[in-house]
């Protein structure tokens, strides 16, 4: 065999393992990069109003289930951002977005730990194109020097998952009294 016809069959040989390796080991380097995984983002929509005023509860005149969900906004290390705020926006149980007042728009503070809470009614659901988005909360999560971080909820057992939906976006559900609990942690990066 030709010295050429070695070196080029060498340097694909060599080409195609090193593409192996990269793609093999991208998913891990990006799992192992940060000892917690920055949240996935989602699209913000057409929906969002600035300006939301500050507030814990929202939708308290509204007909539909109360949903109680709380957590901690961590940065890649896992430290808590205490000046973190979670600006929300959802629709109401009919699948409505209000565009008239922020009954169902809001921002909230996290405390010195990083912790927020916030109480509202459980979502309903909407046809967009055609198709049923499944029931979601809007997220903008920012902190003063960081970039925002722009997501949605949605819950487990719902039937309507679509293009948007990831799994680690998906927050677990209790119930206790007619009231629906979650929880999720917020990871944005911090440099
Ligand atoms: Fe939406």
């Amino acid at each position: 065999m030709k010295k050429k016809t070695v070196g080029i069959i060498t340097s694909v040989i060599l080409g195609v393992g090193m593409l192996g390796i990269f793609i093999g080991l991208n998913p891990i380097i990006q799992n192992l990069s940060f000892a917690c995984t920055l949240t996935e983002g989602n699209p913000q929509g057409p929906y969002y109003i600035p300006e939301a005023p500050y507030k814990e509860k929202l939708g308290q005149s509204l007909e539909g289930q109360k949903l109680i969900i709380s957590g901690q906004v961590l940065d890649q290390n896992c430290d808590p951002i205490p000046t973190a705020i979670i600006d929300i926006w959802q629709t109401d149980s009919n699948g409505n977005y209000n565009f008239e007042d922020f009954t169902l728009r809001g921002k909230i503070k996290a405390d010195e730990h990083g912790q927020y809470k916030f109480e509202t009614i459980f979502p309903g659901k909407y046809s967009e194109a055609g198709v049923m988005r499944p029931a979601h909360i809007h997220v903008k999560v920012s902190a003063p020097g960081l970039l925002t971080h722009t997501t949605q909820l949605y819950f487990e057992g719902d039937e309507h998952y679509d293009f948007f939906v990831k799994p680690s976006l998906i927050l677990k559900l209790d119930e206790k009294d007619g009231i629906r609990y979650s929880e999720f942690n917020f990871v944005i990066f911090a440099p």
